[in-house]
């Protein structure tokens, strides 16, 4: 396996909150590639899309992770932005940086999940109810599917280890945990 790690996967899938419980965990740095964004243009994603449409944030968004790629620091837990992945030659990017984990949920967990956060901080979705977000998430998901499935690791969730089938009772913590188990056993 080589360093650094990159999380994909789509908005809600936990690449921020299980990356940094995952990165304490192992003793690595942890970098949400969105609060990087905001650092070096003064705008969050959200503000940026708003502001300057998501084109113009695609560009810029690439170049944020290719220039902290060239820190001389391997033992990195990079959370990617949800659309990352899915630009240009973004995916083979990554697969040669480091190694990329994408943690796939179905649409109805995802709608679920991200019903519990702030959605003004996800203009893609704002304002929207469960259903509404499901109907938008359906399109989006099996239109990005292609270029997460690139991965080098596929982690599907909610864990099989948990025995259920609820989004709800597989959570950050256990998805860490379980990262965190299978790079040490990669990596021994
Ligand atoms: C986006 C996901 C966001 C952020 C931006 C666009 C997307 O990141 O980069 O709002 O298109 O899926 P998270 O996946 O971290 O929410």
């Amino acid at each position: 396996m080589t360093f650094p790690i990159y999380l994909i996967g789509y908005m809600g899938a936990g690449k921020t909150t299980a990356g940094k419980l995952l990165a304490d965990k192992l003793g690595w740095h942890f970098v949400d590639l969105d609060n990087a964004f905001h650092e070096i243009h003064g705008l969050s994603p959200a503000d940026y899309i708003r502001e300057y449409g998501i084109e113009a944030f695609r560009r810029k968004e690439k170049y944020v992770l290719e220039d902290l790629a060239e820190l001389p620091i391997e033992k990195v837990i990079y959370a990617t932005g949800g659309g990352y992945p899915c630009w240009e030659d973004n995916m083979e990017c990554l697969k040669e940086l480091g190694t990329s984990i994408y943690l796939r949920w179905k649409p109805e967990h995802l709608a679920k999940r991200l019903m519990l956060t702030d959605l003004s901080e996800r203009p893609v979705l704002q304002g929207k109810t469960e259903e509404e977000l499901l109907a938008c998430i359906l399109p989006q998901l099996e239109a990005r599917e292609p270029y997460y499935a690139q991965a080098d690791i596929i982690i599907d969730v909610p864990l099989a280890v948990s025995g259920r089938d609820e989004a709800e009772e597989t959570n950050d913590e256990q998805i860490a945990e379980h990262l965190c188990q299978l790079i040490k056993s990669k990596t021994k």
